[in-house]
């Protein structure tokens, strides 16, 4: 089963660079989410925070493929204030009937992740087929690269399989 569609997000590029080493490895396509409104400098890095403390929806572009095109979609995104980053939460709110089956990566400094899973579960009402999460020095040293692999094929074998989804977590080194 190759139908899986990776949607990133990503504020400093570590997201983008994880989900791109994911879709090399598995032959996927990638889409990505875009602010609405560019986040730069101070101001950009606090309306990161207030997006997370209020649980904003900020305004977002996505000019990928339908997800309902793809059996399964991976939802890469970075950790914000222990939370799922607000671009995420805008395109899970927006996209949520129209969403296949959800496996979601989370990028972070070391904390947060099983709190951005369990909010998409609930925003979609049905929980992600799978949940595992990278740090960002994992992913500067390269040393994510075999969990990555692990998380892809964990994925493929759910869809193959069909059989009943469970939440699976892989968990980083550091959660
Ligand atoms: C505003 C803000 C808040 C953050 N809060 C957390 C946090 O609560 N926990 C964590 O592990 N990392 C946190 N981080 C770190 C990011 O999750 C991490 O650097 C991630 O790799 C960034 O991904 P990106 O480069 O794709 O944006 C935060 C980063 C920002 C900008």
């Amino acid at each position: 089963m190759n139908n899986v569609l990776v949607i990133v997000y990503s504020y400093t590029g570590t997201s983008r660079r994880v989900a791109q080493v994911l879709c090399s490895q598995q032959g996927w396509p990638l889409a990505e989410i875009t602010d609405a409104r560019r986040r730069s400098g101070a101001m950009g890095s606090w309306r990161c925070v207030l997006d997370s403390l209020l649980q904003r929806q900020p305004a977002i572009r996505y000019d990928g493929p339908p997800p309902s095109d793809f059996d399964a979609v991976v939802l890469v995104s970075p950790i914000w204030m222990m939370r799922l980053a607000g671009p995420m939460r805008s395109f899970v709110a927006r996209q949520r009937d129209r969403l296949p089956d959800v496996a979601v990566l989370s990028v972070m400094g070391g904390q947060g992740a099983p709190n951005a899973a369990a909010e998409i579960g609930k925003r979609l009402a049905r929980a992600p087929i799978l949940s595992a999460a990278v740090t960002q020095r994992e992913a500067d040293d390269g040393s994510c690269a075999a969990r990555l692999q692990a998380f892809g094929n964990a994925v493929r074998e759910a869809e193959d399989s069909h059989a009943v989804v469970r939440p699976v977590t892989l968990s980083p080194q550091s959660t």
